[in-house]
């Protein structure tokens, strides 16, 4: 896959621009602030429809202008694409082939984009959460189906969830309390299986990628391990649902929003480089992530 030419008016401080970057390997040159990274994030937008700075998208709007518009022409296997976005305040456009895409699915799958910033050390050092949207995305990337899925399942999630705080409020109670749990936890509980279904046999299909990758950067020796884990792991949906009854109580009076789904990384030592030594999950977090080795 490659970018053939990008197109970009009204993004952050970029002059408009239409860029036909060589085959395999380009390198950006300029001071600071000169925009360097918003030319990545640029196109890590009209791939993946999201930035890896900002949350909100209308950002990349250039102070005073009323849009940004940002076009890809993308080959792959011998077939071309053109990928567009346009971002105003308050509202995205996008369009695959000049086309209204719909479902929005059907974007992707054909324009992958990896970048690598200084945030990405937040894979080892930040929260469970951050995990868990780098999982999400690389499951995505793999099968584009995950979407819809994904978004099924934070959906009901939510509305689970705000009817939990309902009932913690005292605003809903009895039977129709009951009843409204039961339809979203039986809901809920088919998809949290296909999502720990497609999460695990992703994370399958990345882990020896990360293994050669992290050798490859490090060059330590250091084994690197990383699990996923969901809840329910192996067990049926109705498992799951006797499992989210029983714990009614007990996530009302917590942190609703508790998805139940985290993705832990551990680095050690190879036992053959150094037996004895290991580092677990917290020093993970203190001694992996900046390049340096462990002692
Ligand atoms: N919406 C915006 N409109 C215009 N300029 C912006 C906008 N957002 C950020 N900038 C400018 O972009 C510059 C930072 O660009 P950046 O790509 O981070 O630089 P670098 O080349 O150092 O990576 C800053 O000067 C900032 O003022
Ligand atoms: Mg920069």
């Amino acid at each position: 896959m490659r970018i053939a030419v990008l197109r970009a008016e009204g993004v952050r401080n970029l002059a408009p621009l239409q860029l036909v970057p060589r085959e395999r390997f380009n390198v950006f040159v300029g001071d600071n602030g000169q925009g360097k990274t918003n030319l990545l994030e640029t196109i890590y937008v009209v791939a993946s429809l999201r930035s890896f700075r900002t949350a909100k998208l209308s950002d990349l709007v250039a102070f005073g202008a009323p849009e940004a518009r940002i076009g890809a022409r993308v080959e792959r296997d011998e077939l071309t694409h053109t990928y567009e976005i346009e971002l105003a305040q308050g509202s995205r456009r996008v369009r695959l082939d000049g086309k209204a895409v719909k479902p929005l699915a059907r974007y992707f799958g054909g324009f992958n984009v990896v970048v690598f910033t200084p945030e990405d050390l937040n894979l080892a050092r930040g929260s469970p959460s951050d995990r868990r949207r780098f999982l999400d995305r690389s499951v995505f990337n793999l099968r584009p189906d995950y979407l819809a899925l994904a978004q099924d399942y934070e959906k009901v999630l939510r509305q689970r969830n705000a009817v939990l705080r309902q009932a913690g409020q005292g605003t809903l109670a009895g039977r129709t309390l009951d009843e409204l749990l039961s339809v979203y936890e039986h809901q809920l509980a088919p998809l949290a299986v296909a999502v720990a279904t497609a999460g695990r046999s992703s994370w399958r299909a990345l882990h020896g990628e990360l293994e050669q990758a992290f050798e490859a950067i490090t060059r330590t020796h250091l084994a690197v391990e990383a699990r996923y884990v969901a809840r329910g792991k192996g067990t049926t949906a109705d498992a799951i649902v006797s499992e989210l009854v029983a714990g009614r109580a007990r996530i009302w009076r917590r942190d609703p929003r508790t998805s139940g789904r985290t993705a832990t990384i551990s680095c050690s030592r190879s036992t053959a480089a150094t037996p004895g030594c290991s580092l677990r999950r917290a020093s993970c977090a203190r001694s992996c992530s900046r390049g340096r080795a462990p002692s």
